[in-house]
């Protein structure tokens, strides 16, 4: 329901009358084992984020989510988390390689952010971030090229798990996340994107240097959904 009043406020940026499934969330969920740090961007109402905290209880969780209802909700179910009310390319672009960065914009970005996207509103923080989390794992912030299990066992890996609305989002912010995604696999060695989409065909077009694998298609969710994960071509 909360969805779907979503939908009608914003539907370019929601795309969806319904919440993921639990079997679309469970295996968007499958799709990121491997990771030692999670990135949701568009994460909704937390139905595929539910599914990541159960079946990655080890995993650093970043949520990203652009409309400020929704995260503040998803701040209070999933304390766990750093929730960050920003734009998903903000996020990316300033992601690096240590939660406690992410959506802390770099100032060389500030000039083209003005330029490309409307600021939100947000909640108390201009940095956006609206649940702080459990998840700073400690390290020196420098995962790039960080693609071993760190001291602590966990994988220095980021699976990027996105709900974005591909075919709806507005052609500024499509280019724009689009960009800011492809940049992210280039510099963060081992990383790769999760993404769903209602289409009978890739998410979106990524360019020669990256390849598409299909995963599986979700007929138990409405409409039906397919997940695709997302890497730099070898
Ligand atoms: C399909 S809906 C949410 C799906 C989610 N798995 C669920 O079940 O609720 C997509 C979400 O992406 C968010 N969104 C759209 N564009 C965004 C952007 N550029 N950055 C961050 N979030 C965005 C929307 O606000 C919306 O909540």
């Amino acid at each position: 329901m909360q969805l779907l009043s979503h939908l009608i406020r914003a539907p370019a940026l929601t795309g969806a009358v319904a919440p993921s499934s639990q079997f679309l969330a469970r295996a968007m969920a499958d799709a990121a084992r491997g990771a030692g740090h999670i990135v949701e961007l568009g994460a909704g109402t937390g139905a595929v984020t539910r599914a990541l905290a159960r079946q990655h209880p080890d995993a650093t969780l970043t949520l990203v989510e652009l409309q400020p209802a929704l995260a503040r909700r998803l701040a209070r179910s999933f304390p766990q988390a750093r929730v960050v009310g920003q734009p998903a390319a903000w996020v990316l672009d300033g992601y690096e390689g240590d939660v406690a960065q992410a959506g802390t914009a770099r100032p060389a970005l500030a000039a083209q952010r003005a330029a490309s996207l409307p600021r939100p509103a947000l909640g108390p923080r201009a940095d956006g971030v609206l649940g702080r989390g459990d998840g700073d794992d400690g390290d020196d912030g420098d995962d790039s090229d960080d693609s071993d299990d760190g001291a602590d066992g966990r994988s220095g890996r980021i699976a990027l798990v996105s709900s974005l609305p591909f075919r709806s989002l507005p052609p500024a912010v499509h280019a724009q996340t689009r960009r800011a995604i492809l940049d992210f696999l280039t510099r963060h060695t081992g990383s790769w994107l999760v993404q769903f989409t209602y289409a009978p065909r890739a998410p979106f077009d990524a360019g020669p240097g990256f390849r598409w694998m299909r995963g599986r298609t979700i007929v138990a969710n409405i409409p039906p959904a397919t997940v695709w994960t997302l890497t730099p071509a070898p």
